[in-house]
């Protein structure tokens, strides 16, 4: 699709369906920059209120940095997140004390303001400043994954280059500012995430999506994958030149491979309450290794060894795991078992293995 085709008609289908909003019709940076900060933490129609009341207690960049930080975070109360209120007051004091109470006109100087990242940089830039640079958010995101039929992860680094190229390459030469808010709006109101009336669109001859019936499966966005921290507290039981060994058979990690007698926390916890965990002694005395870190693609492992000082000890600790299964294995057949690389690590530490 020509680069002027689209820009034209996202911009005429603006002029005739955007909605009328305070923050829209200005040039003022400072209103311009006021609403995106709000419009970042919630809806146009919940922060509509939040920007007249800004506004009207703050009408200048300059009012709002002589503001006393308890007073906005009143005023910003309810939209949570209050990192930003702190920003916005932190921005508006380095406007006034570095730049005369003016933003700086270059993506690149605002970028440095303190809350100001690509997206509001782009909007203050091109809506006041007539810079020739794309906003991406999620609108835009949606209107280009389904017009270009683009199933590349918008999460992704690479999702995040790719689309911001091609937004930068469509944007209008004459027209940025218009163009932005277009594109944005048209996301909002028309191109939305579920139900779009494709039937009824502008873009509908030349819609990759729409032509595939793909509207509802992009744009892709994949889950992160939580880390999750996992706390291994491992019991190392010698007889003789042999150490029990446990076979991993549940549906987890190493299932398959050998480890050692194991108690598992959810998070980190005193050598004394491990001991606790097993037996009610306070005498036993054990020895614990320094912890091992295991990083796994989703999960990170902290593990850390323990040896029972005496015999006592070690036999009524042995007592709690007897259930389990457990088999004494030689070092010789321990060196053949397959086993996770943190056991094999510590084996090794140990001069065991
Ligand atoms: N969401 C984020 N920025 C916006 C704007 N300028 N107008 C409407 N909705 C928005």
């Amino acid at each position: 699709m020509k680069k002027g085709y689209f820009s034209k008609k996202i911009i005429d289908w603006y002029r005739d369906h955007h909605r009328e909003l305070p923050w829209r019709n200005t040039q003022d940076p400072y209103k311009i920059w006021l609403s995106e900060i709000i419009l970042q933490q919630t809806r146009v129609a919940q922060g509509l209120p939040y920007f007249e009341k800004f506004i009207k207690n703050y009408p200048t960049v300059k009012s709002l940095a002589l503001a006393d930080e308890r007073e906005v975070l009143r005023l910003w109360q309810g939209l949570g997140y209050y990192t930003r209120a702190r920003n916005l007051l932190a921005c508006a004091r380095k406007v006034v004390a570095e730049q005369d109470g003016k933003f700086p006109p270059t993506w690149l100087e605002l970028r440095q303001l303190p809350g100001i990242g690509d997206y509001t940089a782009a909007a203050i830039a091109s809506f006041a400043f007539h810079q020739r640079v794309a906003v991406v958010d999620g609108n835009v995101y949606r209107v280009l994954a389904r017009l270009f039929g683009i199933d590349t992860d918008i999460a992704s680094p690479e999702g995040k280059t790719l689309f911001s190229a091609l937004a930068n390459q469509l944007i209008s030469d004459d027209q940025p500012g218009l163009h932005n808010q277009a594109i944005m709006e048209f996301g909002a109101l028309h191109c939305v995430p579920v139900n779009p009336n494709c039937e009824e669109c502008i873009f509908k001859r030349n819609c990759i999506a729409y032509q595939h019936e793909l509207q509802h499966l992009l744009p892709v966005k994949l889950k992160k994958q939580r880390i999750t921290h996992r706390y291994f507290y491992y019991f190392l039981f010698r007889s003789g030149d042999k150490i029990l060994m446990t076979a991993r058979l549940e549906k987890d990690i190493w299932k398959g491979l050998y480890d050692f007698p194991l108690l598992e926390e959810k998070r980190a916890i005193a050598t004394e309450k491990v001991v606790a965990r097993i037996y009610p002694a306070k005498d036993l005395d054990f020895v614990f290794s320094e912890e091992y870190k295991h990083v796994l693609s989703h999960q990170v492992i902290h593990a850390r060894f323990i040896e029972a000082r005496k015999k006592k000890a070690n036999k009524l600790v042995l007592q709690h795991f007897s259930r389990n299964g457990n088999t004494w294995y030689s070092i010789r057949a321990i060196e053949k078992l397959p086993k996770p690389r943190l056991i094999l690590r510590y084996l090794e530490d140990k001069g065991i293995l």
